[in-house]
This record gives structure tokens, C-alpha cells and sequence, in this order.
């Protein structure tokens, strides 16, 4: 396929097909389905994320955030997808790879999330197989790094059963649901198996 031979990072990149699952950027006509999915699984996904700034689910922020999605894939920097249920087109989540780092690191973070409805159905182990041949196939990458809350443990049950490996505790990581948190460290190198 073309489109895993090279990515142009000035261009809108073409949807990824996965098993059951579609992998896409976002655009501005996903708004209301993004924002109904968000706030009707507010209460699911508050305690995991970066606290929600009180406009976000609002359509100029979604616009603020397509921006900064499309900058940041320009510079090569993150690159932000939705995930779509094959069929019926359903939105289900989201999946981002952000923080590349280029030069002697080639790696890059994943984060994810899955609505409510829609958790432990499978949809994001899909999500992240989807995601891992076109980050260490087209965008070179060498390695991919996720960090979690260790009570979290969707998120350790999701990583380990994606081939990643746990290496290590980095304490007060990442500001999650404002505070300064403890975090699992897991990366997932190119030759790993899963
Ligand atoms: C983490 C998350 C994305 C997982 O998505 P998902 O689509 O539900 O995950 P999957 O159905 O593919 O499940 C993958 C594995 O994760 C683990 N898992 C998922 N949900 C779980 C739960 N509620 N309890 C325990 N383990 C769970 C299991 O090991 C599961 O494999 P199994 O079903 O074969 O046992 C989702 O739970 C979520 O969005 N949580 C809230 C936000 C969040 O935690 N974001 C990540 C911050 S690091």
C-alpha cells in the first residue's frame, strides 16, 4: 500500500483499517458526536485525564483543538486520530501518538481513550494493533512509550496485552485530574513480539 510507504506530514492523512475499527484524523463534522460521547462519559474518563478546561466540549474549542491537531502533524510532532467502529461508522474514541522525538530517539507516547458505552469491548486493543505497524512502518519510529496511573488498571490491561513491557515508576509524572501522579512506565520496542 502507498500510503505506508511514506506519510507527507502537509497533508490530511488517509484513514487506517484495522480489525473492526477505523482510525482516521478528526474533522470538523465528528463535533457533535465527539462532544456527546465526551460528556456522556465525563464521569468514566475524569479521573484518568488532564482536567477538562470548563469550554471544552464546546465547538470553538473543538475547532482550537483541530488546529493544534493539524500544526502538530505539519511539524511531525503528534499525530491525533478518532477511532470508528467498521459497519456503522460508530465513534468510540480516540487514539493520539504525541512527543515524537526525531534524531537518536525516534519514539513517541500513545494516549488513548474509549466512551463509556463502548469500554472493554475491545475496540482500543484493535485500536492501538492498528496504530503500531504504521508508527514503526511509515513514521519510522523505533519505540513507543505509554504511562499509566497503577491503579488504572484498563490501561495496564490494554498495554500488557499489546506487547508492551512495564519498565519502570516515575513518581508525580503527569498532572491527572489535577494532581501530580505516580505513573507505570511501559514502552514497546519496533522488533518486540506481542
Ligand atoms: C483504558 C481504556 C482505553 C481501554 O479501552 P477498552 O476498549 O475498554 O479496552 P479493551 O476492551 O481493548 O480491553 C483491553 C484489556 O484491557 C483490560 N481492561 C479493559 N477494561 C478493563 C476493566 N474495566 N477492568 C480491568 N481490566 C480491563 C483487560 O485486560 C482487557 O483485555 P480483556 O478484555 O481480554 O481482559 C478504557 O478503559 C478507557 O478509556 N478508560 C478511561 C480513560 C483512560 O484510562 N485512559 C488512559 C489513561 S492512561
Amino acid at each position: 500500500m502507498a500510503f505506508f510507504r511514506s506519510v507527507s506530514f502537509s497533508e490530511p492523512l488517509p484513514a487506517i483499517t484495522g480489525a473492526g475499527v477505523v482510525l482516521r484524523m478528526p474533522v470538523a463534522s465528528d463535533y457533535a458526536e465527539w462532544a456527546a460521547l465526551r460528556e456522556q462519559s465525563r464521569v468514566f474518563l475524569t479521573p484518568w485525564e488532564p482536567t477538562w478546561p470548563v469550554d471544552d466540549l464546546t465547538r470553538s474549542a473543538f475547532r482550537r483543538r483541530l488546529k493544534r491537531y493539524a500544526e502538530d502533524q505539519r511539524n511531525d510532532l503528534a499525530y491525533a486520530f478518532l477511532i470508528f467502529r467498521s459497519g456503522d461508522n460508530a465513534l468510540v474514541g480516540g487514539l493520539t501518538l504525541a512527543n515524537i522525538r526525531r534524531g537518536v530517539a525516534q519514539t513517541g507516547s500513545i494516549g488513548y481513550w474509549v466512551g463509556q458505552p463502548f469500554a472493554r469491548m475491545g475496540y482500543m486493543t484493535a485500536a492501538v494493533r492498528t496504530l503500531i505497524p504504521f508508527c514503526f512502518g511509515p513514521l519510522r519510529l523505533h519505540r513507543l512509550e505509554a504511562a499509566c496511573i497503577p491503579t488504572n488498571a484498563a490501561s495496564v490491561g490494554l498495554l500488557e496485552k499489546s506487547g508492551f513491557k512495564r519498565e519502570g515508576y516515575a513518581r508525580g509524572y503527569l498532572c491527572i485530574n489535577g494532581a501530580w501522579q505516580d505513573h507505570l512506565l511501559y514502552a514497546r520496542l519496533k522488533d518486540d513480539r506481542d
